[in-house]
């Protein structure tokens, strides 16, 4: 069957023009004027854009004694309704455990999907097996990205010596090292003494992890990055500190992507104020909201190009699993939701205030990062050839956000009551029509893994480790006899 999506303005990152576009076999085999086809889809009024990749969520994830509360059916039906076409997840191998065999459960969790999904493969834990095991995800698996967690001491947490190793390990295989940069150190001794004070409220989550353990953390994993020889890509940058780190590096050479969260962009740490344990404890997430200057910063790096995609770090808890934390505020499970509101309100706030231009957002949510995972022209583009992920967007259409319609089963939204203005028409997997006008028709089990290959030596870093890589040995005429 052909589906024809006609009288629309195509968006790319790089290009608006008037084309109908033609979709068979799940792929677009035609753009041009005055397409025909089986299934006619009206675009008049609006724009065709590459649906939204959201390159980092948290779908049943086992986190924090429990598991976040989206799976991969309902996380990918948000995403979809929201016009994001495909997520990638993080697969956490346990301490100790194989990385093959964390992956087999990530597979298997993954075959709920609506949309098409890939994973970032954790580096939670270091050995020799583990070594060799990168080289098993990278060159057979299709996955070229690896997590750190410079914080969660104790649980998920790295040290700068098993980033290093795994960082040169990502430089030989193509791979690319993706870091949540916060300094788990000071993070739990900054805990510790807020509780020894009775400091034990939602709010001194915040108070325990300052932009400055975040703009540490940034900038020792771009340096040590650069001294393994590898790009890196900054998760969740929330900060002027870690974007300050990111822009100074980019300047240089160093390959480093910034991703910004939509909560930071949008939510301030005023939330942490509100005397509602709840609404507060709802909003407990790392790196926390930052205050009003912080957005500036990020809203500025969106517009410069120092940062380059919008993500969610979609990681949702109900209000009962929020409660493990009454008392104790480290035991509430850091993570919010937003796959299902990425796009409808970064149009909002971003382009329909002047900010972006809606190429620019088409680059932030969907090709950008479909270039930094080696996916692009698959993903993230409207071309001959591509998969038919993409969302015909409505720039008229509005909605005010509430939980109540949300297809998440949490029982809160963390931007309940805004009013966004840009939302999809449709939105196509693979050339599936999952929704229509507001009709979810998604199909369970429709989603594939998309495989993405290493790199080539283009992402190798530009600053010092040739030198380090390629040490000296000096012929020496004076040694010493014996060192006494
Ligand atoms: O608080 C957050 N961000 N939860 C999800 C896990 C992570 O650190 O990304
Ligand atoms: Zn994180
Ligand atoms: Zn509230
Ligand atoms: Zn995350």
């Amino acid at each position: 069957m052909s589906t024809v999506i006609k009288g629309g303005t195509v968006v790319t990152a790089d290009l608006t023009y008037k084309a109908d576009v033609k979709i068979e076999g799940g792929r677009i085999v035609e753009i041009g004027p005055d397409l025909s086809g089986e299934e006619i889809l009206d675009a008049a009024g609006c724009y065709v854009m590459p649906g939204g990749i959201d390159p980092h969520v948290h779908l049943e994830m086992p986190f924090m004694g429990t598991y976040s509360a989206d799976d991969f059916e309902s996380g990918t039906r948000a995403g979809l309704v929201g016009g994001t076409t495909m997520v990638v997840d993080f697969c956490l191998p346990d301490p100790g455990q194989s990385l093959l065999d964390a992956l087999k459960r990530w597979d298997n969790k993954a075959t709920r999907a609506n949309a098409d999904y890939s994973f970032h493969m954790a580096i939670t834990w270091w050995d020799k097996q583990v070594f060799e095991e990168m080289a098993t995800v990278a060159l057979e698996k299709g996955i070229n990205s690896f997590k750190h967690f410079m914080a969660y001491k104790g649980a998920l947490m790295v040290n700068d010596d098993e980033m290093f190793a795994s960082f040169s390990r990502c430089a030989e295989l193509g791979a690319i090292p993706f870091v949540h940069a916060e300094n788990g150190d000071i993070v739990a001794s900054m805990q510790e003494k807020l509780m020894a004070a009775g400091n034990t409220g939602p709010e001194a989550h915040a108070y325990s992890r300052p932009p400055e353990v975040e703009g540490e953390a940034t900038n020792r994993a771009i340096t040590i990055a650069d001294m393994a020889g590898c790009p890196v890509y900054i998760v969740h940058t929330s900060c002027e500190q870690s974007h300050e780190a990111i822009r100074r590096a980019r300047q240089k050479g160093i390959r480093v992507y910034g991703e910004p969260l939509i909560q930071h962009l949008l939510l301030d740490e005023s939330e942490y104020a509100n005397p509602d344990w709840d609404h507060a404890a709802a909003r407990v997430m790392s790196p926390p909201f930052r205050n009003k200057q912080h957005q500036d910063s990020l809203w500025a790096g969106l517009q410069a190009g120092s940062l380059s995609c919008v993500a969610t770090d979609h990681c949702s808890f109900t209000v009962e699993q929020k409660r493990y934390g009454l008392g104790d505020f480290r035991k509430i499970p850091n993570g919010t939701g937003g796959l299902e509101d990425r796009l409808p309100l970064l149009w909002t706030y971003g382009v329909n205030t002047g900010r972006l231009t809606p190429n620019e957002f088409v680059a932030v949510t969907s090709t950008n990062i479909a270039k930094i995972l080696n996916i692009y022209p698959r993903k993230g583009a409207i071309m001959v050839g591509a998969d038919a992920d993409i969302v015909v967007w409505d720039p008229q259409r509005e909605k005010t956000i509430s939980a109540k319609t949300q297809q998440s089963p949490v029982e809160y939204n963390v931007f309940e009551g805004k009013q966004v203005k840009g939302l999809p028409r449709f939105t196509l997997t693979r050339g599936y029509v999952a929704v229509e006008e507001g009709a979810v028709k998604t199909k369970e089990g429709h989603g594939q893994f998309v495989a993405r290959d290493p790199m080539g030596p283009v992402n190798k870093a530009l600053s010092t480790w040739k030198d380090l890589v390629a040490p000296r040995k000096v012929e020496r005429t004076g040694i010493p006899a014996s060192g006494v």
